[in-house]
């Protein structure tokens, strides 16, 4: 009865109190309650590429559950999550090093690399977690433009890396344009070039292009070459907010980089992530949302001849034809929160997917702009 009342005043601090917390499937509830939330700040969030429909009722319930295991150390629940990362993607749990958010892994290995004081090589614009903390350690960074298409130049990459390249950062699908590299291309890149240096490969948007032949690197990382690969559960799973990720790397990196971590992932989050890894619907159904939205800005880019490229992941990246910072005041005066300036396109914007109604909404805004 106590353990009940208790999970009960739990509702209410998480925000679900005045609802049925449902087990199973996907609640209207829970998405009304969602919206609730942007509607109290006024604003609808486009920026950050979330996903919106997160945490699955499934998955907030483990949260709650978890919170009975709260006052102790999570290293335990960290290694059983390690253990079942490590049996889906077939490595060795030493190979696995779970993070606070896969941003603590990439800012572990900017600093394990950007200590050597060489230079990290990687193409502009990306996301830059890695080579900013990198550039702390007063390592130096090569940028590298995109190609015409808007994809990792890994010709030029590979043409400039030499003795005194530390590491090779790649993202892929990149943020903030979405373009993802053809898998052939990407693993006889990383074979040539994991034999002169590291290749860090950035997966952050893997789960939304893995029916598209997504080539993920960890193939690469299994056969024993230099590379590591970043992974995170904050996109299609929903959880930005408990920020936890992880690194797949040889045993040998994982201890190294093990050494760089600061705060780790806490007991809350490895729970909420073991409980997502084995949800299959909440996944299918965030995935099939995440196409419905980009499917409308498609469209409407399509409506009103806007450039932009096919994204692999859950935002789109279009040419406004106008400075950025113009064009997100326009919006967040609208109430509609857009990418942040990727130089050197500043007439391009970076929009997310978020609820179908709130990319409508986006949808009819950008509609009069342009009319
Ligand atoms: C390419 C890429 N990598 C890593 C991250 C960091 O994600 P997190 O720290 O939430 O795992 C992001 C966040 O947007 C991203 O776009």
């Amino acid at each position: 009865m106590n353990n009940q009342i208790t999970r009960r005043n739990l509702l209410k601090l998480l925000g679900v109190s005045g609802v049925t917390l449902p087990l199973t499937g996907i609640s209207k509830d829970l998405e009304i309650n969602s919206k609730t939330l942007n509607q109290e700040n006024n604003v609808i969030k486009l920026s950050s590429n979330e996903n919106p429909y997160g945490p699955s009722p499934k998955v907030r319930k483990a949260i709650i559950d978890a919170f009975d295991e709260a006052c102790r150390y999570p290293y335990n629940r960290v290694t059983e999550l390690e253990k079942k990362i490590a049996e889906r993607e077939g490595v060795d749990p030493s190979m696995v090093l779970v993070t606070g958010g896969s941003n603590e892994g990439l800012r572990a290995t900017g600093r394990l690399f950007g200590i050597e004081k060489k230079e990290i090589i990687a193409c502009k614009p990306t996301y830059l977690a890695l080579m900013t903390y990198a550039e702390e350690f007063d390592c130096k960074i090569n940028w590298v433009p995109l190609d015409d298409n808007l994809r990792y130049d890994l010709n030029e990459i590979s043409r400039r890396t030499s003795n005194n390249t530390s590491m090779v950062f790649i993202c892929n699908p990149n943020n903030p344009t979405g373009t993802m590299l053809k898998a052939d291309d990407l693993e006889d890149f990383c074979t040539a070039t994991a034999k002169k240096t590291c290749v860090f490969v950035d997966e952050a948007y893997y789960d939304y292009s893995i029916n598209d032949e997504y080539p993920t690197m960890t193939k690469l990382v299994k056969e024993g070459h230099n590379v590591i690969v970043s992974r995170t559960f904050s996109k299609i799973y929903g959880l930005a907010g408990v920020r936890i990720g992880y690194l797949i790397a040889s045993s040998e990196r994982i201890d190294e980089l093990k050494k760089c971590t600061m705060a780790g992932t806490n007991m809350l989050a490895t729970h909420a992530a073991m409980s997502a890894y084995d949800e299959k619907s909440f996944f299918e159904y965030s995935l099939n949302k995440n196409k419905e939205a980009l499917e409308i800005f498609y469209d409407v880019f399509d409506e009103l001849k806007l450039n932009y490229v096919k994204s692999y992941t859950n935002f789109a990246f279009f040419k406004t034809g106008v400075h950025i910072d113009e064009f997100s005041k326009h919006f967040k005066d609208k109430g509609i929160l857009v990418g942040r300036p990727f130089p050197p396109y500043y007439d391009w914007c970076r929009i997310s997917t978020g609820k179908i109604e709130d990319v409508e909404r986006f949808a009819e805004v950008l509609r009069k702009y342009y009319s």
